[in-house]
């Protein structure tokens, strides 16, 4: 259906202002895209109002999490303050990425998650990290020479800011940017993209969105995860996942290679040399 610009103007602006999202920053192009698409798959205003909002919860309200951004800073800045020893970085990186549910649930396996990786596709000099949320807290645990050129992208402008000073401390190579990477895909140059614990969202809010995303992506190696099974660990979602990247890479000349470390699934796609 076609809507009127001051009809969806009043849905972006009742975004922008309601206590749920005002202090996120979506970015307006996250909107509008939405907005796009249900407006296409909605037979009359009222269900149009109510797709828009079941879509944009499930790109963002997941991981409303109880993270006070804000106090987090004071305590990196205290971090850095004290002494700066490897095992004390790790230990408030380890307590942050608690916060998270996507990291909190990697965190039994870290140290595997990140070897695996690297003894796949080699020591990078560039990693693009898509829809990161709390991931590049991990950096400690992937022993990467300072010179790797690190950058982290996400539309939670607060989390943007937050890692932005982690990453001015601990990793100045490193760099925090708000672009959903949907509507504005990086096109930057890069050995690697992260993207992990995502693809499986991107679909539900696009149909095909994923195969958009990974051959507008200028990078040699894409890593995807997902996760094994259901949130409650009941159902393997193994085949579905693979479906899922099958789908999202038919036809094209690239080598998939699939592997597991405890219940995230890794898929290792080879864009080119
Ligand atoms: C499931 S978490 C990702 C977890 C993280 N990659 C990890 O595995 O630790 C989803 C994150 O993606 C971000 N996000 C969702 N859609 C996005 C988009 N289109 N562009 C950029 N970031 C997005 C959300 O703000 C949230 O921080």
């Amino acid at each position: 259906m076609i809507f009127d610009q001051s009809f969806l103007d009043s849905l972006i602006q009742a975004v922008k202002s309601s206590r749920k999202y005002r202090d996120l920053h979506i970015p307006h192009a996250t909107l509008k895209d939405i907005l796009a698409y249900e407006s296409q798959h909605s037979s009359s205003r009222k269900e149009f109002e109510a797709n828009f909002r079941k879509s944009l919860h499930n790109v963002i309200a997941p991981y409303l999490e109880e993270i006070n951004y804000p106090a987090q800073t004071a305590a990196l800045q205290e971090l850095r303050g004290q002494n700066q020893s490897p095992e004390l970085l790790k230990s408030w990186c380890l307590d942050t990425m608690r916060l998270h549910a996507s990291s909190r649930e990697r965190l039994p396996y870290l140290e595997a998650f990140y070897q695996k990786i690297f003894a796949t596709i080699g020591t990078p000099d560039s990693i693009l990290d898509l829809a990161c949320a709390l991931d590049p807290l991990g950096l400690p645990w992937m022993n990467l020479p300072p010179s790797t050129n690190f950058v982290a992208y996400d539309i939670h402008q607060p989390r943007l800011d937050f890692l932005q000073i982690f990453f001015q401390y601990f990793y100045p190579q490193a760099r925090a940017i708000q672009q959903d990477i949907l509507t504005t895909i990086p096109d930057q140059e890069a050995d690697c993209a992260f993207f992990f614990k995502e693809a499986h969202r991107l679909e539900k809010r696009r149909p095909c969105s994923n195969r958009e995303l990974f051959m507008g992506l200028n990078v040699k190696w894409l890593v995807v995860s997902l996760p094994s099974r259901d949130l409650k660990g009941h159902h393997s979602l193994e085949n579905y996942h693979l479906a899922l990247i099958h789908k999202a890479i038919e036809g094209q000349p690239w080598q998939l290679t699939t592997d597991i470390v405890d219940d995230e699934l890794l898929f290792f796609i080879r864009k080119h040399d």
